[in-house]
């Protein structure tokens, strides 16, 4: 490895940070937190009961302009949730990016699904969606409205989109292959918070969104996470699901179907009231530190930085380079050297093909992924990098 342009990337962060360890992600609390959790304590609204998490999910949904919000206990439960709620059945096979974090095959796993890999796009971390159209024109048929992959004869449900690092690519064009194709959309919005596609929120394009409010994400309930959808019919089944399917109206203990303890507890939404206030000083933040990283990049010709694509204004939430040159042994290297010297930088996920409990799963070409995933380093992003704590 060429020590030279590491060392002096390096040297480059640290100057401009003026930072001996600079964090990936560490959550960033005002104070205000302070006062929220101790009203919640003081009025003991700390469960899922009472109007805390209400009022957590009306500010959101005023936040992303969405007309439903339901919280939940985690991004996970959220992702579960929507695949139930959008009817995915045993057997059904889903859309999902290769490059992604492992929720989403999880949760299709949950429910007896198919994950069915998808291909990145060779310049940034979102899905080709060209390579998507051409599998989808070749591979499908529309039989009785729904989308048969005529090989495996199974029904493709829907497709999970990943805004990953906080970065909207082309939502507009998948909406339109989806509509085409009849499938469902979920956007996995989880690292998005504050991000727009053409002024629309992350996570509003699709028939649902999920957010998370897990510990490194651009706001933070401890753990948690949000539905938001246009539809009032989804939403009931949403809320219903949520919360264990209680019925309501009566005093006995009766459920309409089976029901999961997913709803976010009041003492995390009290977090939740508290860090939203504090959102668009995250937001600023964010973008002042990829501003840094983007004068220190100039001086650089052995990697591109991660840039918000056409028609986004990202949150920023993870900073990221690609390298140009692609070799794992070489990022490894990188990541190693960044971290030894306090730059706490990290790979990309490992890709879902390759997990071992995944490696059953037929795909098609996933070339472009591999070759990214070689190349992806995340750097330091946390608020802590411009004000201490
Ligand atoms: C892209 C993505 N999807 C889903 C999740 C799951 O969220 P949670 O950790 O709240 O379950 C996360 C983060 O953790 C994520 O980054």
């Amino acid at each position: 490895m060429k020590k030279n342009f590491i060392n002096k990337y390096c040297f480059e962060i640290k100057k401009k940070f003026k930072k001996n360890i600079l964090e990936l992600h560490e959550p960033f609390f005002k104070k205000n937190e302070i006062d929220q959790l101790k009203k919640a304590i003081s009025t003991k609204i700390v469960s899922t009961h009472g109007n805390i998490t209400e009022k957590f999910e009306k500010k959101l949904s005023n936040f992303t302009k969405t007309k439903y919000v339901i919280a939940t206990n985690s991004g996970t439960s959220a992702i579960h949730v929507a695949l139930i709620s959008l009817g995915l059945n045993n057997s059904d096979e889903v859309l999902v990016p290769n490059l992604n974090y492992i929720a989403s095959a999880n949760a299709i796993l949950y429910l007896g699904g198919i994950p069915n890999f998808i291909d990145t796009n060779e310049r940034s971390p979102s899905i080709d969606l060209e390579k998507l159209k051409d599998y989808l024109s070749k591979n499908t048929k529309k039989i009785n409205g729904d989308c048969i992959n005529i090989r495996t004869k199974r029904k493709i449900h829907s497709i999970i989109i990943t805004h990953i690092f906080g970065h909207i690519e082309d939502i507009d064009k998948l909406k339109n292959l989806t509509k085409n194709f009849n499938l469902k959309l979920i956007e996995d919005a989880s690292e998005a918070l504050g991000s727009f596609y053409k002024k629309k929120h992350a996570g509003s394009f699709g028939d649902v969104g999920i957010i998370s409010f897990n510990g490194n994400k651009i706001i933070t309930t401890g753990g948690g996470g949000a539905l938001i959808t246009n539809s009032l019919k989804l939403a009931k089944k949403i809320k219903n699901l949520t919360t264990i399917c209680r019925k309501k109206n009566t005093i006995e203990y009766d459920y309409s179907g089976l029901g999961y303890n997913y709803r976010m507890p009041s003492i995390n939404a009290a977090i939740g009231i508290a860090q939203l206030k504090n959102l668009n000083f995250f937001l600023k933040t964010k973008k002042n530190i990829f501003n840094k990283y983007k004068e220190i990049s100039k001086k650089f010709t052995e990697f591109d930085l991660i840039v918000e694509p056409k028609n986004c204004k990202s949150n920023y939430w993870l900073q990221g380079i690609i390298l140009k040159k692609n070799s794992l042994k070489y990022r490894n290297q990188i990541i190693k050297f960044m971290n030894k010297n306090g730059i706490k930088s990290r790979p990309v996920w490992k890709l879902m093909h390759k997990i071992q409990y995944l490696k059953k799963f037929k795909h098609g070409d996933l070339s472009n992924s591999i070759r990214l995933e070689k190349k992806i380093i995340n750097l330091p992003s946390g608020i802590g990098l411009i004000y201490d704590k």
